[in-house]
């Protein structure tokens, strides 16, 4: 079945002089992963977990756990974490144990939870973005909200403070829950807002993926999941996938040991071109906090046509806005990653889009 998730995908492996398309991290910019010296290849044993079945949630949750308690600032029991398959396999699975129940998300969302939702045969209810924390107050009971609070895919927005509380509110007293997508939450340029784990951890889902800090070759998210939810987690993680690989969990583990749990020496790099380009697109008056993602308006219609022009004559990437929705506000828009350009690229990139006619 071919759908966006599948679209933005295949567009992350294809070479592009500019690709400011997909969410694809700058590898180039992390310090090289040396997995040999990692996994211990040869000190492996046939017992060990690295390379036999073991439990459906993972061997490493008190490395999850601590990584957790380390970035977070809380305290938690390591009964509260799974290891899944990326953040895209923590989705699937919370959409198995609420299939009988309500899914909502802000438009404009992640369609990898939308599909995913779809492929289940659900429909999420998209609340606007402009009046959401409004509309939440009908969801019913036992309604799973998607959202990312910070960074999100395609907007590159994150929730207020006043926002987080008073969503938490309303799901305490709805008793709805929350799924935090925090794939972008480590690549803020300045002080982190309180996730929203840190203010509510029975209401809240906390996902996040070493995807983007790492690689997502190692297909490993930690996931935080409310004492209410682990066993229905655990349940279909085991008819879905059985386990993660011990090897890639091997690999985190060690690398998290080696780091001390600190992501500073990791994204070090990215943070200063994030920070570099954060000017230039000021200069564009473009919005960009942090993240990979912002908003580009342009004077013009934005469809697949324009993109696929620009594509094939200019070799720049860009994603438009009425892939992740239908609201025409969008038609002028598209989305744009800059994790993978530096910023005399991204001024040329700029002001080749603006004047581009296809
Ligand atoms: C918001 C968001 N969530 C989840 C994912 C998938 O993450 P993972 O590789 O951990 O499955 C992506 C990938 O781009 C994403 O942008």
């Amino acid at each position: 079945m071919r759908n966006r998730t599948h679209f933005l995908n295949s567009m992350a492996a294809v070479p592009i002089d500019y690709n400011l398309g997909a969410g694809v991290p700058p590898l180039n910019l992390y310090p090289p992963l040396n997995l040999s010296e990692l996994v211990g290849l040869f000190s492996v044993e046939s017992n060990d977990k690295t390379i036999n079945y073991h439990e459906t949630g993972g061997y490493i949750t008190s490395t999850a756990q601590n990584f957790i308690e380390v970035t977070e600032n809380i305290d938690f029991e390591i009964n509260n974490i799974i290891i899944t398959n990326g953040v895209q396999e923590a989705i699937s699975l919370a959409i198995a144990c609420f299939k009988n129940e309500q899914f909502a998300c802000i438009e404009p969302s992640y369609p990898g939870f939308e599909d995913a939702a779809l492929s289940f045969g659900c429909k999420p209810i998209k609340l606007s973005a402009e009046n959401w924390l409004n509309e939440i107050e009908k969801l019913p009971e036992n309604a799973l909200l998607y959202l990312s609070a910070d960074f999100s895919n395609p907007t590159g927005k994150s929730l207020t403070f006043e926002e987080r509380l008073r969503l938490l509110k309303i799901a305490e007293s709805k008793k709805f829950y929350i799924f935090d997508d925090a794939t972008y939450r480590p690549f803020n340029l300045e002080d982190a807002k309180p996730s929203l784990i840190s203010l509510n951890k029975e209401r809240v889902i906390h996902a996040i993926s070493f995807s983007k800090i790492l690689a997502p070759g190692l297909r490993t998210a930690f996931v935080y999941l409310p004492d209410s939810l682990k066993s229905s987690f655990v349940g279909h993680k085991s008819n879905l996938s059985l386990n993660n690989s011990g090897i890639t969990q091997k690999i985190i583990k060690e690398w998290l040991n080696h780091q001390k749990f600190s992501l500073d020496k990791q994204l070090y790099l990215i943070k200063e071109r994030l920070n570099r380009n954060k000017r230039i697109l000021k200069s564009h008056g473009i919005d960009y906090f942090g993240g990979f993602f912002c908003l580009l308006k342009l004077d013009r219609v934005v469809d697949y046509y324009f993109c696929e022009t620009l594509l094939i004559r200019k070799k720049i990437a860009i994603i438009p806005m009425i892939l992740f929705s239908d609201d025409p506000k969008y038609l002028n828009q598209a989305r744009i990653c800059v994790a993978n350009i530096d910023e005399n690229d991204l001024e040329f990139v700029l002001n080749e889009i603006r004047k581009f006619e296809p």
